[in-house]
């Protein structure tokens, strides 16, 4: 089958009428996926030599969260590299991103893989990846039917992001987002639940002014994050951000930690020693913990907010300083002031603008992108080929509790890799439930498992047997419906469709 016109016609129309909307990409990308009869279509963007997924079909939802860095992915970096059509041979080595990440296929390798760069001018701004399982998929389609789609995705793609660039609140805004050459963005927060875009856009709105912030939220839900993206988003994102964990500090030398000291000015004082406030001149100084902050500290702190000049222990002339403070805590300060452990005035100070980092068990879908994304990270770390939750994994993680929220979530996949790594060996790893949960999986598999006798069949007849088995007892379950029934399956439409084609059930 070749790309009619009309087909590349559909996608024109399509990007055309999807533009202004916000799931304009997963529409072109769905409409791709099924006229060029993929089995795993995405849509990167390319920025600070990595590659984020920007819509996808076919995939495990865990890619969406997935930061792909070219040094770590070579089918990527040949693509990012060939200015043209790449086809990887079906032969070749190289692994693929998506090895493992394709939900009806998560032993299998994918065989038949097409790359187009995706350019704006001669800046590559993202690709389009096809992949297929069977090795000759996509071998009717020529190089210019090919460029043709690219030439559409690339048009719509930077038209997006010229949009975002002039949707961005605050400072920024377009010209200097344009130019600049970001640096590897470790520190994205990775989200879209609706209480993250809340964040996100309260975030964008502060960082603008120069008020100071107190962030709350539970343990391990990304506050120190926070304090970054506002300080990075400020007008004072070229000046330093000086951190201070204030539970750290013992009462003795918190206030020379803070406001720094003269030689003499107690015994030991043998240098003049700069405090975090003189650092964090003209920036941002981040107090981590602020409700562990000694009473004596807050008076002091207090006086420096209202007054903006500090002195150093032992120094009698004042010094000015201009220092935005971003706080952070878990305790209930409000509850805490109310107790006498916190002065009001310092509270009602610091929370001008208060911002809450909402707990995990509140962000949906967002553990499962957050999930991939700490999956990916673990998979570089430790030189895996592939690294993938089954979809069971993925029900299991989604459902937990998460009282340590997010960094707890990130230990469970590191723990998790080792437990499997070291229970099956090899580069590939498909994560289970048993891996996070041991305890909950030994009760779990008291369930009935379908044994299957070896019979004299291939292995390739087995599986196809107990496929049409399987697909059928779904279908019954959905009352007849194959959407439903892909869903329960977890399967693309269009793959279960051609399968059960295949498998002599239609
Ligand atoms: N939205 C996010 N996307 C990606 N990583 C995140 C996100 N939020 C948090 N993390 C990661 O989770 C870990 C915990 O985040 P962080 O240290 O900011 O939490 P915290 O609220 O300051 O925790 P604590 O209360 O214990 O100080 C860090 O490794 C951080 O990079
Ligand atoms: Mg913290």
């Amino acid at each position: 089958m070749t790309l009619s016109v009309n087909s590349l016609a559909d996608i024109a129309v399509n990007i055309q009428v999807s533009l202004s909307r916000p799931d304009r990409f997963s529409r072109i990308i769905s409409s791709i996926h099924h006229l060029l009869n993929c089995d795993a279509t995405a849509l990167l963007c390319y920025e600070a030599h990595q590659f984020r997924p920007v819509a996808t079909a076919g995939l495990a939802p865990d890619v969406m969260g997935r930061r792909f860095q070219l040094e770590a992915h070579p089918r990527l970096e040949a693509i990012a590299r060939a200015g043209d059509v790449v086809r990887f041979p079906a032969e070749s080595d190289l692994p693929d991103p998506y090895d493992g990440l394709i939900p009806e296929h998560q032993e299998l390798h994918v065989h038949a893989c097409v790359g187009l760069p995706l350019f704006s001018g001669q800046r590559l701004i993202g690709a389009l990846t096809l992949d297929g399982m069977n090795a000759t998929q996509f071998d009717a389609y020529s190089d210019e039917e090919l460029r043709v789609v690219a030439a559409l995705v690339s048009g719509a793609l930077n038209n997006a992001l010229l949009l975002e660039q002039l949707e961005r609140p605050g400072v920024g805004g377009f010209s200097r987002a344009a130019e600049e050459v970001k640096e590897i963005d470790s520190d994205e927060m990775i989200g879209s639940s609706p209480a993250m875009m809340q964040l996100k856009k309260e975030i964008g709105i502060v960082a603008a002014t120069d008020l100071n912030v107190l962030i709350t939220g539970e343990t391990g839900v990304g506050k120190e994050l926070v304090a970054r993206a506002l300080h990075q988003q400020s007008a004072r994102s070229t000046q330093p951000l000086i951190y201070l964990n204030c539970a750290a500090l013992p009462e003795s030398v918190a206030e020379s930690e803070l406001f720094g000291h003269v030689k003499g000015a107690f015994t030991g004082a043998i240098h003049d020693r700069t405090g975090k406030f003189e650092m964090a001149n003209n920036g941002t100084l981040f107090l981590d913990e602020i409700g562990e902050l000694p009473l004596s500290l807050q008076a002091k702190l207090l006086r420096v907010l209202q007054y903006g000049d500090l002195q150093r222990v032992g120094e009698d002339r004042p010094l000015k300083v201009d220092v935005r403070i971003l706080a952070a805590t878990n305790q209930d300060l409000r509850q805490a002031s109310a107790e006498g452990r916190f002065r009001t005035d310092l509270f009602h100070r610091l929370s001008v603008f208060p911002l809450h980092v909402p707990p995990l068990r509140e962000r949906g879908d967002d553990i499962v992108l957050l999930a991939g994304y700490f999956c990916e990270k673990c998979r570089k770390k430790f030189g895996l080929r592939h690294l993938a939750l089954s979809a069971a994994a993925r029900a299991v993680l989604r459902k937990a509790e998460w009282p340590g929220n997010i960094r707890e979530l990130e230990h469970s996949i590191y723990r998790a890799t080792i437990i499997a790594q070291a229970e099956a060996g090899g580069a590939e790893v498909i994560l289970l439930p048993s891996h996070f949960f041991p305890a909950q999986a030994s009760a779990s598999s008291a369930e009935p498992v379908a044994e299957v006798a070896f019979s004299s069949k291939s292995l390739r007849e087995a599986t196809d047997e107990f496929q049409r088995r399987y697909i059928r007892q779904a279908l019954q379950a959905s009352e007849g419906k194959w959407a439903a029934c892909a869903r329960k399956l977890e399967m693309d439409p269009g793959n279960l469709h051609r399968l059960a084609g295949r498998l002599g059930l239609k």
